[in-house]
This record gives C-alpha cells, structure tokens and sequence, in this order.
C-alpha cells in the first residue's frame, strides 16, 4: 500500500445493523490508509453495503452500479482507478452473479467477512471480481478493531452496537436466517469494551443491535451464561453513558429479567420495537412465529405493568399468502388494543429461497395495496394522538446536531420522537430538560426549561455536526 491516504464513500442501505456494519467497515480501513468522504465522485473506494430483507433489493443495487460504472469509466479516462465493493446481505445471497451481471465490481463480500476488509481490498487489485461470502470460523469481531475514536466523535453522541447476529428462528416470510446465518451472542467482555471506548469518545446513547437482539445470551465476566437483562444492568453502570436502548426483538425472547429492567433502569429509555406481524392466529401459524395474539396481549400487559409510560413500536406485513379479510381484520383490531407510538408496515414480499415464497396461496398486489393503506391509516393517527399526548409534557432531551434553523438543535426524547428546540450549538452532545410545546405534523417543537443541562460531554463542536448518513427504509 502506498503511503498516500486514500478516500472511501460508503453507501448504505436497510436497517440499523448495516449502518452499525457501515462505520465498523470505515473503523476497519483507517489504518490501511483510507479516510472517509460523503462524495462519491472523488472516492477511490466505494461500498455499497446492501440490504435483501424486501422487494427488489438486488436489483437496486444493480441500477446503481450502473450509475456508479460511468464515475469508474470517467476516473480511469483521467488516468486514475476507482474500486467498487458490495457487502451486505444481497452480496451473501447473490454472490458470484453480482461479478457475472455487473463486471465492473471489484469486490463482493458478505457479513461475516468485514474484519478481512483491508486483505480483501489488496487481494482484489490483483484479481478483479473477488467473492467472499464464506461463513467463517473465526470470530469476526474478536478481529476488528474497537470504533476509532475520531471517527465515532465525528459520528455524534448516539451509537450503535452489536451484540447478537443472525436468527434461528425461521419466520416463513424472511431472508435473515439465510444472509446473516444462525445466532452468534459476543461476550459481555467484549460488549463491554466497546461501549467503553464508545463512551470515551463521547457516546452518551447506545443502542444494542441483534437481528433477534433479546436471543442475546453470552459469556458474562462470571463464567456463567447471562441474558439481555443481566447485560443491561452491567451497561448501566458505565458511568457517562446515559441511555440505553436495544432493537429488534422477538415476543417469544422477552423473559422476565428483560421486563423488569424496563421497571427497575432509569437508562433504559422507555420505549420498545416488539414487532408482532400480524394480529391474526392462523398467519402468524403460518408466519411461524411461535406466539398468538394472546400471548402477545399478555406480554404487552406484562411490560406496561412493570413501566406504564412505555411506548410501544412494531412491524407489520400485509397480504402474507393466504391472509384473508378476517386476517386483516383481525390486525386492525390487535392494533387498536395494543396502540402503537410509531411503527413500519409492509405488503409481503416474496423472498426466494424462503417457504412463504412457494406457496400458492399469493394475495394480489392490489389487494395488499389497499391493506396497507388502511393498517398505515390507523398507525398514523395512532402516532398522532401519541405525539399530541406530549404537549406540555416537560422531558429529557439528548440533543444530537443542528436543527432545521438556525439557532435550533435536533434532540432525541425518550421515546425516540425527533424534537426541535431552541439552544446553542454549545449544547450538542448534552442532555437538557425541556418543554414541548407545539406538535406539528411530522415533528415536536421545544424550549429549554430553567433546569440547568446535567450531562457534559467531552464533543467538540465542529466534531458532533458531521451528521451521519441516512438508513433507507
Ligand atoms: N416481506 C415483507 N416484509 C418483510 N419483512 C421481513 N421480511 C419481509 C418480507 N418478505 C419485514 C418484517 C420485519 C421487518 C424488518 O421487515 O416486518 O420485522
Ligand atoms: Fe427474520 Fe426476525 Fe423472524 Fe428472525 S425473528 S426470521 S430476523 S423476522
């Protein structure tokens, strides 16, 4: 490698855990020479690190390795190179095909290769159209590095961080056991580690990431194998960091050490994504996702009991094959008992390689359509009426980067609602008490109170105003 410092852009699609997998890859490539740019016209690196969960995902990563073919062509016209990697769940589903349809990709690699990441990018200057989806032995993030703190600084004062991968579970409709492979728990050790180095640079908001993150069951520093909610108290002593969050969760995973943490942790912000699918028994049957709608009643009752403000978010497909009007009835109707602060709906996508996939038992796109406009319907004015329930309310805000105007901040409240209020930028990286007072459409809007801010962070300004790139849902 030569000693000139290079650039990568990377571009990133889907969930959470991809961004997490985003900032570990830029982790990664620092020490091989590469800093990170928001362009992609100039990068001599470009990932796109890719997302399989619905819909046409393969073949928007393709349109875009068209766009992207012409930046190549026009550097090498000039004399210079541009080498272009895809990772992500299309690159473990789709492979070789990805090198075979799109010959100007470099590099394709899966999840469980990024810490090969900087040996991959060598290997593929010499052999153009490399392909690494293996699923290795070796223990991915035992050999990456811990966040670089510049980079996590720059990244803001929230975070992501992995603590589980993969899914044993196999709901019928997804993709996820297949591209991400079976429940890998790290070591509380090593989750530990991190977050410290993520608090050492500023961090004062983790979030725990795991495809079925409430599955976590790891090593714990005593030998014996802990749960999620032994694992959130020990957090919880890491002084600085003041919040704590965790995503996505199965029902069937919520035991009750995990509940009672939501009554007994002040850190752990009152809010939860416990995606249920559908309110019907026959479909989630045949979801196979090993609940009722009464267990998740009971459960959701069992939570609220331990911590009454919580709020509630979920997941929802439509027109899974064979769902009937009663089906989605039977949706609504769970929807409006349990009530919902926010939450993501979608038609069903047939996913190859997946059971749902091959039945015969498909419901027309038009009928989805008008399903899921009605479930969106009722979800929004759910997340309406919770928003409108906050006016006047005084809360604690995490206050993230510059607002829509000058002079405002963008904070994060407990339940994960975007708020615009008036304070110095001196404030980004703080948490303040504030009042809500008006709610508009699509945000809250606050001022400060005369409490003074209690929590400092070590953030300089200019570093905390990079903003991090957005997940596309
Ligand atoms: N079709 C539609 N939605 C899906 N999801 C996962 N697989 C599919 C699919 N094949 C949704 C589920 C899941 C969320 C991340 O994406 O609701 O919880
Ligand atoms: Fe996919 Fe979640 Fe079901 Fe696992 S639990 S198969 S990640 S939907």
């Amino acid at each position: 490698m030569s000693d000139a410092r290079k650039t990568v852009f990377v571009k990133t699609y889907g969930c959470q855990m991809n961004v997490y997998d985003s900032d570990r890859m830029t982790d990664a490539l620092l020490p091989s020479g590469y800093d990170v740019t928001e362009t992609i016209e100039g990068a001599d690196l470009v990932i796109l690190n890719t997302c399989h969960i619905r819909e046409k995902a393969a073949e928007k990563v393709y349109s875009e390795l068209g766009r992207i073919r012409k930046l190549k062509e026009a550097r090498e016209a000039q004399g210079g190179s541009m080498m272009i990697g895809v990772a992500g769940c299309v690159a473990q589903a789709e492979g070789e095909e990805i090198v075979r349809r799109s010959p100007v990709v470099d590099l394709v690699f899966g999840p469980q290769s990024y810490h090969k990441l900087p040996d991959l990018i060598d290997k593929a200057k010499d052999t153009r159209g490399l392909v690494d989806t293996d699923f290795p032995v070796e223990d991915k993030f035992a050999a990456l590095p811990k966040p670089d703190k510049k980079l996590t600084q720059a990244r803001g004062s929230t975070a992501f961080l992995t603590v589980q991968e993969g899914c044993d579970k196999f709901c019928a409709f997804c993709v996820v056991p297949y591209t991400r492979g079976a429940e890998v728990s790290r070591s509380v050790a090593q989750i530990q580690a991190e977050a410290q180095a993520l608090v050492e640079a500023g961090v004062r908001e983790i979030t725990l990431l795991g495809q079925n993150v409430n599955a976590w069951h790891g090593e714990g520093q005593d030998g014996r194998e802990w749960g999620l909610g032994e694992l959130l108290h020990h957090l919880a002593d890491i002084e600085g960091l003041e919040r704590l969050r965790y995503t996505t969760s199965h029902p069937g995973d919520m035991d009750d050490a995990l509940i009672d943490a939501h009554g007994s942790l002040d850190k752990l912000m009152p809010y939860l994504h416990l995606p249920v699918q559908s309110g019907s028994d026959a479909i989630l049957k045949a979801m196979n996702r090993r609940h009722t709608r009464e267990d998740y009643f009971r459960l959701v009752d069992r939570i609220r009991s331990v911590r009454d403000d919580i709020a509630l978010s979920g997941d929802f497909i439509v027109g899974f094959p064979g769902e009937t009007d009663q089906d989605f009835e039977d949706t609504l109707d769970l929807v409006r008992r349990v009530t919902y602060a926010q939450a993501y709906s979608f038609k069903y996508s047939p996913r190859p390689g997946t059971p749902a996939a091959d039945s015969e038992e498909q419901v027309p796109e038009d009928v989805k359509s008008e399903r899921l406009y009605r479930l969106q319907d009722l979800l929004k004015e759910q997340q309406a009426a919770f928003n409108q329930s906050c006016l006047g309310r005084e809360m604690d805000l995490l206050l993230e980067r510059p607002g829509r105007m000058d002079g405002q901040l963008v904070g994060r409240s407990p339940w994960l609602q975007a708020v615009q209020v008036e304070a110095p930028q001196s404030l980004i990286g703080q948490i303040a008490r504030v009042r809500i007072d008006k709610v508009g459409n699509n945000s809250l809007f606050a001022s400060l109170t005369d409490t003074p801010v209690w929590a400092h962070s070590e953030i300089s300004e200019q570093d905390s105003q990079a903003e991090r790139s957005l997940v596309e849902h």
